[in-house]
This record gives C-alpha cells, structure tokens and sequence, in this order.
C-alpha cells in the first residue's frame, strides 16, 4: 500500500481520525496529527522493538485499544499502516496481507481506512500457497505431549546454553509454527518474540500466551529492532524459502553482538550410505508428487506413510536398541522417531510430504550460510536433528555501546 507523498498525509490523518476504537482514547497532536495515548494495551509496551517491514524505521501507533490499533509513521517518506488485531501487529506487505483480511472481515469493515490493506501494489511472493499449507498442519497439530515437546526441544537446544532461555534474556523465534518451541522456551524463564508469516500465529499466540510478543511477519523482513534479542532461533523453516541467505542476515540483524543465533536444515543426506541415498531419492519424487495434491487427498496419504513406513521403522529401531544393537539401530532412516509416538510422525510425515519448496545442505553448507551472516564460534551439532547449528554475533572490541555501533556503521 505504498502511495505518493501527496496521498499520504491525507491517509494519515483518515486512519485516525475515522478509527471508531480510537476516539474511545485521549489523544494528542504529532505533527498535526492526533496520535491515541490509550496506556491500557499490552502489546504497546513492545512496540519499540518493532520496525516497519517496508522502511525499516521505527514505528508509532497511530491509535489504539487494548487488543486492536495500527502502527504506521505519524512522519517521514513512508506511508505504510498495518493492523494490529487481537493483540497481535500484522507488520505483512503484499500478497500476505489478503489471507489476514479475507479471516477478519469484521475488523477490516469497522476500520474503514485499512479497507483496502490488501490491495499493495507490492510485488506478490509466490509461496504464500506454502504457508496456507502450514496453516492447516499447525491446526490440526499445534498441541503437542509436553513430555515429548519438551525431549525433541532438548535435542534441538542442545547447543545452547540453559541461561540464555532464562529470565533476563529475549529470544525471538523466527517461524514459530504453532508456537511449540516459543511455549518451551518461555516456561524457562525468557522472553519470547515469535513471528510467522501464516495465520498460525493466532494459535501460537493462545498457545503461550503474556508476556510473549506475537507478529505476523515475514522472516526475509523482520520487523524487529536491530541488536535487539539475546538468542535468535529458526527450525525447520529457512529450508522452505527460496532466499534463506537473505532471512538468515535479516535475523542476525535483530541479535545483540554476542548473542546467539540457532538453526535447523534439513540435511543432504552427507554421510549416508548408497542404500540410505537410493531410499531417500525414491521418497523425495513421492514428495513431489504428494505435495501437489489436494489437502483433503495429502492428510489421509501423508498418514498411511505414517502408518506404514514412520511406524514400523521407528519400532525397528527401537527393538534393536532395547537388545542392545544400538550401531545398527542408527542406520535405520527415520530412526530418531524411535521415541516418539504416533502422533508426531504423522505431523511430520504431513511436514516432509506436504511441503513442495525443499532445500537441503550439507554441513560445510550450513556453516559457509552462518558465515556469510557474519557469525563466529560455529558449531554445528553431530547429534540429530541433522543440521542444527549455532554461531555467535560478534563484539566490536570497544564498541559496545549501542550510539558508538551506529555510528560505525555509518562511518
Ligand atoms: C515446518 S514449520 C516449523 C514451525 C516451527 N519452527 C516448529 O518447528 O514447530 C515452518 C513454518 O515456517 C513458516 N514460514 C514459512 N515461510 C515463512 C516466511 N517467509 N516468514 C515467516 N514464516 C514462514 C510457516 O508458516 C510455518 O509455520
Ligand atoms: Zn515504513
């Protein structure tokens, strides 16, 4: 919804003024225009830590009640607005704006001025299609046994150090799906910023509740302040975008220096014998087939692979632990599920069978993408999930003071 500069102050001041929540608020006067002063909304106390997708300044909020408003700029070049509904900002540009507003109709008919969010003139993004998909597998499977939320979450987090999920920290989730790693890491103690691009994070949102921030975003656009989180992690995600170098640096961006930034991709299979490589080749055309398929056929076929490959392997491996075959155990495919129950491989199995856009890297890959983002002190797990890896955001010797970091960049 980008428009000249003549439209703008015009929009500016239609947005507030004719807002029906917000002449409910006290208001003063910015630069002309009445910006609400409404104190009672929680998700206001964030919002300095946003930044508009678009410009990348700042954002204010243009008015507000408890668990609506709009945050826009009351100055400047830029004249984006984005809504915020049921407490949680849609900071969203082109074609993702239209599934937020074809869900909440209500919203967008008693906010006139946002009537026509949708209609930017942004470039639209192809795999928005991909995100609806993920959209259905979260409502059908965001709920999660703590007990076995809480195993595969260890074995994911097993780089990282408990302090840094503890109270004191903020740790932003990139593609928090459901929000089943955000409920974890918040019941240690530390403060999460989540944000997905697809309406799960409503899901997510009630999942994990205050004081977590939600946002509906774009990880290739964080709209989150620089050097603004002491942990970054993204799972599972980055593999199923085209540009996974550029969300990667974007969410650097958002990490303090010294903080730490975790990611999982899936692997290229390096390591793996010819049998293992043969299977998985023969798997991945089923995929592509499967995933082109219609959702109500794709939930009943990912199920039956559930059923009959997930299931009897995963036992396998299992019997051949238990009698004490634990080197032949690790050469059986999909063997990490031995401990996990039904439920969960059919998850996945929709997951990996469902999902068209699937990139896999080899270890030297996965480091050489952490190195290009300027991260140091790279490891790379040699346990499963194959690979998740964590990198350390520099210091700048001397230049830790956040106004002497600015200005060296400037320089
Ligand atoms: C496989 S799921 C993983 C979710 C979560 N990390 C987990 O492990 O449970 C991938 C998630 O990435 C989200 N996603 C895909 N592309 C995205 C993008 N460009 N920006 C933000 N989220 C995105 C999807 O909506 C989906 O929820
Ligand atoms: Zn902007």
């Amino acid at each position: 919804m980008r428009r000249n500069s003549k439209d703008r102050g015009d929009d500016n001041k239609l947005g507030i003024a004719q807002s029906p929540r917000r002449q409910a608020h006290s208001s003063s006067s910015v630069d002309g225009l009445r910006v609400s002063q409404n104190e009672g909304a929680v998700w206001r106390e964030d919002v300095s830590l946003l930044v508009c997708p678009a410009c990348r300044s700042p954002l204010d909020v243009l008015w507000s009640s408890s668990d609506d408003g709009a945050l826009g700029h009351v100055r400047g070049a830029c004249s984006e607005v984005f809504p915020v509904i049921a407490g949680l900002p849609r900071l969203l540009l082109g074609t993702a704006r239209e599934s937020v507003v074809v869900t909440h109709p209500g919203w967008f008919a008693a906010h006139g001025p946002l009537r026509d969010w949708s209609a930017g003139e942004t470039p639209p993004r192809p795999d928005i299609q991909l995100v609806h998909r993920f959209d259905r597998e979260w409502k059908q499977f965001a709920d999660m046994r703590p007990a076995e939320r809480t195993l595969i979450f260890e074995r994911y987090f097993d780089l990282v150090q408990p302090k840094l999920l503890g109270p004191g920290n903020t740790i932003l989730d990139a593609g928090c799906g459901g929000g089943r790693w955000a409920v974890e890491v918040a019941s240690r103690g530390g403060r999460v910023i989540a944000l997905d691009l697809g309406q799960s994070i409503e899901l997510a949102a009630r999942h994990v509740g205050p004081p977590a921030l939600f946002v509906q975003a774009d990880v290739r656009d964080v709209p989150l302040a620089a050097r603004s989180v002491d942990l970054a992690y993204s799972l599972g995600v980055l593999h199923h975008i085209e540009e996974t170098d550029l969300a990667v640096s974007r969410i650097v961006e958002t990490i303090k220096p010294g903080g730490w930034f975790l990611i999982y991709l899936y692997y290229a299979l390096d390591g793996r014998g010819r049998l293992f490589r043969a299977t998985f080749t023969l798997v991945d055309g089923l995929r592509r087939v499967i995933s082109s398929l219609p959702q109500f056929v794709l939930a009943p076929i990912t199920t039956a692979i559930a059923g009959v490959v997930y299931l009897p392997l995963a036992r396998l491996a299992r019997v051949l632990e238990a009698v004490g075959l634990k080197a032949l155990a690790d050469r059986i495919p999909l063997r990490i599920y031995s401990a996990l129950s039904f439920r969960t491989m059919r998850n996945d199995s929709l997951d990996r069978f469902g999902t068209k856009l699937e990139k896999r890297y080899r270890r030297d890959e996965v480091i050489g993408l952490l190195e290009r983002a300027g991260l140091e002190d790279i490891r790379v797990s040699e346990r499963p999930p194959y690979w998740h890896a964590v990198g350390r955001r520099p210091t700048v010797p001397g230049l830790d003071d956040e106004a002497e970091v600015e200005s060296a960049r400037a320089r």
